[in-house]
């Protein structure tokens, strides 16, 4: 064994890893099963839009472009998305321009830039407890700071937040809707917080879920944007436009955050087929519908049958349902995986499970009434 072995750097060996899930295929094998279900990771049970699997097809052929570095600038994806985002919906009345958008590798790559571009070591970051993994692993790995606020009533405590501000802060990172809880916070809390955010502190707003939301007080955040606000809006294509596996997603800020972050995102962050399946799957507005459909009718169920059987769960605005148990959420999740349904523990008695097909909500529901107590 040699001596002098590299180290990491001290803040970096202090984080906490994020712990990936098995393999559906190796967990199947441990147990000797073969049809399990996974509703562990809250991805579109319906699978991509058939326009993006087209769009990825066309580039499997010798001269489809897959030995060519991707377009770096995302053209049409940005031109598209800043189509979009102009057209109202879940956009803004004002007009967002491609060059107020930033393309990453996942919406995760974005909060590790934005991180990385607006942070050292030192400062700090303030996030609401529990929300998104990935928050302080970024903020660890720059030596940053993560100051965790505790939710109030499943959703982020904004006044708290806003008094955790400080002269070190340098981003505030709200998920919206949560994740793991599924709540959201409304326009009129999210108003009075941004007004007391003070310049220099940039509110990473993470709408990975946003197009699942059906609260007409949800905040129109785009908004701020032309309000001169520094905020970092960050969607995806991993949940409702079911593109997990390509990596994909987006930022909206203005022009002077993304150019910054720009710079240090790394060339040719998005591959090829990632962008033309996104920007295929933007197009398929009925897909999207469908995808929403089935979420609320999975969710009208579950809620049914979990509140027959008398176990609590928080009322999502997302494609996932966070449930508060009695008992130990480890033991709730091998007894699951037992009959092959894959959910997540996601704190010591709470477990979070993805909405999925109504067979596959339905099979949730007989596996959960085996176990005796909840
Ligand atoms: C709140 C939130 N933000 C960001 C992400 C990252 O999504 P992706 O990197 O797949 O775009 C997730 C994924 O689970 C999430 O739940």
């Amino acid at each position: 064994m040699p001596k002098n072995r590299i180290r990491p750097l001290e803040y970096v060996s202090k984080i906490k890893p994020y712990v990936p899930g098995k393999p559906v295929k190796e967990l199947e094998r441990e147990l000797g099963i073969s049809d399990s279900i996974k509703l562990a990771s809250n991805e579109n049970p319906l699978g991509p839009s058939p326009k993006a699997l087209e769009a990825v097809k066309d580039l499997l052929s010798a001269d489809g472009g897959l030995s060519r570095y991707p377009d770096d600038s995302g053209y049409y994806l940005k031109n598209a998305l800043s189509e979009r985002l102009s057209r109202g919906g879940n956009g803004s009345r004002a007009g967002i321009s491609a060059d107020e958008i930033i393309l990453g590798n996942g919406s995760n790559s974005l909060i590790d830039t934005a991180v990385r571009t607006f942070m050292g070591p030192g400062d700090e970051a303030i996030m609401g407890s529990p929300s998104f993994v990935f928050y302080p692993i970024a903020v660890g790995s720059v030596g940053g700071i993560s100051i965790e606020v505790p939710l109030v009533d499943y959703r982020h405590d904004l006044t708290a937040m806003a008094d955790a501000v400080t002269e070190k802060t340098k981003i505030v990172f709200i998920a919206n809707p949560n994740n793991p809880t599924g709540a959201i916070n409304k326009s009129d809390e999210f108003e009075r917080f941004m007004e007391r955010i003070p310049e220099g502190v940039l509110v990473v707003m993470d709408e990975a879920y946003c197009e699942y939301v059906r609260d007409g007080e949800y905040p129109d955040t785009l908004r701020y944007l032309h309000e001169g606000r520094d905020i970092l809006i960050l969607r995806t294509f991993s949940k409702s436009y079911g593109l997990a596996g390509l990596r994909i997603g987006y930022g909206i800020a203005p022009n002077t955050v993304i150019t910054e972050m720009d710079k240090i995102r790394g060339p040719f962050n998005t591959n090829s087929a990632a962008q033309a399946a996104a920007l295929h799957a933007l197009s398929d507005e009925a897909h999207l519908k469908k995808t929403l459909e089935i979420n609320e009718q999975g969710k009208e169920f579950l809620y049914k049958e979990l509140g027959a059987m008398g176990i609590r769960y928080v009322p999502t605005e997302a494609n996932f349902i966070y449930m508060p148990l009695k008992v130990e959420s480890r033991d709730v999740y091998n007894a699951l995986l037992k009959t092959g349904v894959i959910i997540r523990p996601v704190g010591p008695k709470e477990i979070r499970v993805t909405i999925g097909l109504p067979e596959e909500n339905k099979r949730f529901i007989e596996s959960l009434k085996k176990i005796k107590e909840l």
